[in-house]
């Protein structure tokens, strides 16, 4: 039942503080004896060696189960030290692309039962992959067909736009970078970091859905808009591209995601006083480039719409709030950021 929301989407958008929740519950562990921090994914424990031991970890989705897992990317890569490739599912069939019995193929669904992914796992079992599934619906198949995996036990997602999740999806790759990770000495003050960030997501997530307002307001402002860009790079090009996503599906808008780095290499002759642009620019190791994206597109008189950390409104907009609009939200550690930039592009569709 939608109680007192308009319809599932937005009670599903609502309801993430309590789907990040689930998804972590009795998975992260904090204290005890020990005053260890870790994380114990049941469905993995078997399999975590082989693909700490993998050549390559692959992902392989669709729309955005695919954006979350690129979302997760960095922090795989970091904490692994393995590398990671991203595959849409059906260009991976298409061009039968190389995958090898020394890679572990990760599968990310929210249904389990997506055609084009269950293609792409029947492809990676038949090249001798190590195949990991990470859905949200137990009994899938997607979840039935994988060598083991991750249930996001988000919740069942009613809307057919993905909101509450692609924000567990991300919670989930979190943990499994954790847990792949979890032998390195190097990393444990950074893997310690992350288990706090996470304990205290539901509770950033609850202070930024209080935008609704705002968001809602800036939506009356661009509904009669034809296009729409979103800017972001590092962890939140996927917040780019999941954010232009659900404009296009839900506002039936034109809407383009794209990464920041590649604005100088085209997409900069769009720019003009008329088309509005979203850049996402939250504190992390790309910030100061962030800051020189927005000065180039300032200096194109672009309409600018800056997701920013609190605080920071004067650094992303120098020329005060005539120049932009700015919406700040809470600082998160880095790689849980997109689950909390993700929120007010949610709400405002
Ligand atoms: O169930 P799946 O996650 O495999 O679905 C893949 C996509 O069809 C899906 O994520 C789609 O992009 C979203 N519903 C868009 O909001």
């Amino acid at each position: 039942n939608k109680g007192k929301y308009e319809h599932y989407m937005q009670k599903e958008i609502h309801e993430q503080p309590e789907s990040l929740t689930t998804t972590m519950r009795g998975r992260l562990k904090r204290g005890g004896s020990t005053k260890a921090k870790t994380v114990l994914l049941g469905g993995l424990k078997d399999h975590i060696k082989s693909i700490r031991r993998s050549r390559r970890i692959v992902f392989i989705g669709c729309g955005t189960s695919y954006n979350a897992a690129l979302a997760a990317r960095p922090i795989i890569e970091e904490l692994s030290g393995v590398p990671v490739t991203m595959e849409i599912a059906s260009d991976l069939v298409d061009r039968q692309g190389p995958i090898y019995r020394e890679d572990t193929a990760v599968f990310v669904s929210q249904s389990g039962e997506t055609a084009d992914t269950l293609l792409a796992l029947e492809y990676a079992l038949e090249n001798g992959a190590l195949c990991v599934g990470i859905t949200n619906t137990v009994g899938s198949a997607i979840a039935r067909n994988t060598h083991c995996g991750i249930h996001i036990n988000a919740g069942c997602e009613i809307g057919v736009a993905s909101t509450k999740a692609y924000t567990s999806q991300i919670v989930v790759m979190a943990m499994l970078a954790l847990a792949i990770g979890d032998d390195a000495i190097s990393s444990q003050a950074r893997r310690e970091a992350i288990i706090d960030g996470l304990f205290d997501l539901p509770n950033k997530v609850r202070e930024v859905l209080k935008l609704d307002q705002e968001m809602k307001e800036l939506a009356k402002l661009l509904i009669a808009e034809q296009s729409l860009l979103v800017f972001g790079r590092g962890y939140n090009f996927a917040t780019a591209l999941e954010g232009a996503l659900k404009v296009k599906e839900v506002s039936l808008m034109h809407s383009e995601g794209m990464l920041a780095g590649e604005m100088k290499h085209g997409p900069l002759a769009l720019v003009d006083e008329n088309l509005p642009i979203i850049v996402i620019a939250t504190r992390d190791a790309c910030f100061s480039k962030q800051q020189s994206v927005i000065q180039q597109l300032h200096a194109r008189k672009g309409r600018l719409i800056v997701v920013c950390s609190k605080g920071d409104a004067a650094a992303v907009c120098p020329g005060g709030s005539s120049s932009c609009r700015v919406i700040e939200v809470p600082q998160v550690e880095d790689c849980l950021q997109p689950v909390v930039n993700i929120i007010p592009l949610q709400v405002c569709i």
